[in-house]
């Protein structure tokens, strides 16, 4: 027998980064630039060049309201997902997270990374005290849309100008999750 391994699983893992590696940093970036090219799942409709993007990241790890989590193929960063906590004035709305920006790229589709991704964020979500996690995503992302839908989040609006892509309006979904039970009051 040769030394090959046939059948051999890949190497799954989601995990939240606080500081890059260069060779991290340059997967995110190249996973960032596919994602994009296949159209969607980031703001940018068209890669903005690595320089920017790059900066982008390293911007993300400094902002305090955000954490970046990444996904892992056989130990390179094939997507991310980014949860935001609400700013510290917004005293009404402290219960509740979003989770942002989650990709993988084409190249790395199929292995369940991106519902880790979306567990991931949940659980940190929860750790961190929120009780609702909230995302929007274009009406044309259809993997993402039945994924979220049978993860429990639920649909409460949509937007018909959510986003212009090569001067087309795309219509926005826009989603809740309960993380924990309730919290009532008699506040206003
Ligand atoms: C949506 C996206 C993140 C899914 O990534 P992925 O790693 O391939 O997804 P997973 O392998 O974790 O699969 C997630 C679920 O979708 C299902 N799924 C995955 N690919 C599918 C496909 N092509 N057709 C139908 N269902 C599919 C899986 O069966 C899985 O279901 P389960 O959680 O009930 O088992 C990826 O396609 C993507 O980045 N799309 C573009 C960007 C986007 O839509 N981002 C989300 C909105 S911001």
């Amino acid at each position: 027998m040769s030394g090959a391994v046939l059948n051999q699983e890949p190497a799954l893992l989601v995990e939240q980064v606080k500081r890059f590696t260069d060779a991290d940093l340059n997967a995110l970036c190249e996973a960032t630039d596919a994602a994009i090219i296949d159209g969607g799942g980031f703001g940018w409709v068209t890669p903005p060049g690595r320089r920017t993007m790059e900066t982008y990241f390293r911007g993300v790890l400094l902002v305090p309201e955000r954490e970046l989590f990444v996904a892992r193929l056989n130990g390179d960063i094939v997507g991310s997902a980014i949860l935001v906590r609400p700013p510290r004035n917004n005293e009404a709305q402290a219960f509740a997270a979003n989770l942002m920006h989650s990709y993988i790229a084409p190249y790395a589709r199929g292995h369940g990374l991106a519902r880790m991704l979306t567990e991931a964020v949940e659980e940190r979500s929860r750790e961190l005290g929120y009780h609702i996690l909230n995302l929007d995503v274009r009406e044309t992302q259809a993997v993402a849309i039945a994924m979220y839908e049978s993860h429990g989040y639920v649909r409460w609006g949509e937007h018909p100008e959510y986003a212009l892509v090569r001067s087309k309006s795309i219509t926005g979904y826009f989603y809740y999750k309960r993380l924990r039970p309730a919290k009532t009051g008699g506040g206003q």
